[in-house]
């Protein structure tokens, strides 16, 4: 089974980027199933329902989220009725939504779970144990199964991407919008990515427009974020698994800006 996972879709210039570039990326990884984040999609901040809608529509099978899930009120209407999106599963009890799914697509089967760190972010529910609890009710229906761990730390997510060595098929760290070099397969058959990075755009800070994020650092004054403009970059990972045991053969990181992407053409 080819999985194709995509780093935070950050507001209409990573949403264009993703239309762009996916067409292509399927034809050359030929992923079974493709999963993204999404809790920037909107603005930079969370997800309405007609965005989720057309990420399904260009061939996205399941989403993710993370710190900003709820910075949409929009969520709240339709998370419940919606089974192909994942919110961090170590939220605490009551929170609308689900932390694991099970993504069925060309014949195959992936169960993909979020969890979000506590390493300089709220201080949530135990991501490890959460992680020992849902991979262990995974593994019951699938041997596939997906992680983003959503947490800022390198430490933190390297921590979990050792934790479940050999019981995730792949674990894969967002929201630093910062792709990292340390792609692997750990020794259990895990492919580990710290950071998978963003989609959007390139110029900014993590995507909002860098002038008035210089401005409330310099300044340590409120400032209002909005998402850049301008050029995007594209970041994701492909990864092969071998569908009878569920581990990894090959693990790939896929950066592309958007000038390198025209050349291509
Ligand atoms: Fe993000
Ligand atoms: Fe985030």
């Amino acid at each position: 089974m080819n999985v194709l996972f995509i780093g935070d879709i950050v507001g209409s210039v990573g949403r264009a980027a993703v239309k762009r570039v996916l067409p292509a990326l399927k034809s050359k990884y030929n992923p079974h199933i493709i999963i993204a984040n999404g809790e920037n999609a909107a603005h930079g901040r969370g997800i309405t329902a007609s965005i989720a809608k057309e990420f399904f529509e260009w061939g996205i099978h399941g989403i993710t989220m993370g710190n900003h899930t709820w910075d949409n009120k929009d969520i709240f209407e339709w998370i419940d009725e919606e089974p192909r999106l994942v919110r961090p599963a170590n939220f605490p009890e009551g929170a609308p939504g689900q932390g694991m799914a099970f993504i069925k697509a060309n014949g195959k089967q992936l169960a993909i779970i979020n969890l979000q760190g506590r390493t300089f972010l709220p201080p949530i529910d135990c991501p490890f144990r959460m992680a020992d609890e849902l991979t262990e009710q995974a593994a019951e229906k699938t041997k596939h199964i997906l992680v983003d761990f959503h947490a800022e730390a390198t430490s933190e997510k390297i921590a979990m991407g050792w934790h479940l060595d050999g019981r995730a098929s792949i674990v894969v760290g967002t929201h630093t919008h910062v792709q990292t070099n340390d792609e692997r397969i750990l020794p259990e058959g895990t492919a580990f990515l710290t950071d998978v990075g963003m989609c959007g755009p390139r110029d900014g800070v993590l995507g909002m427009e860098r002038n008035a994020v210089l401005h409330r650092f310099m300044t340590q004054l409120p400032t209002r974020f909005v998402v850049d403009e301008g050029d995007w970059h594209f970041h994701a990972v492909s990864v092969q698994l071998d569908d009878s045991t569920g581990k990894a053969k090959k693990i790939e990181k896929i950066r592309l800006t958007e000038d390198e992407w025209l050349m291509l053409q």
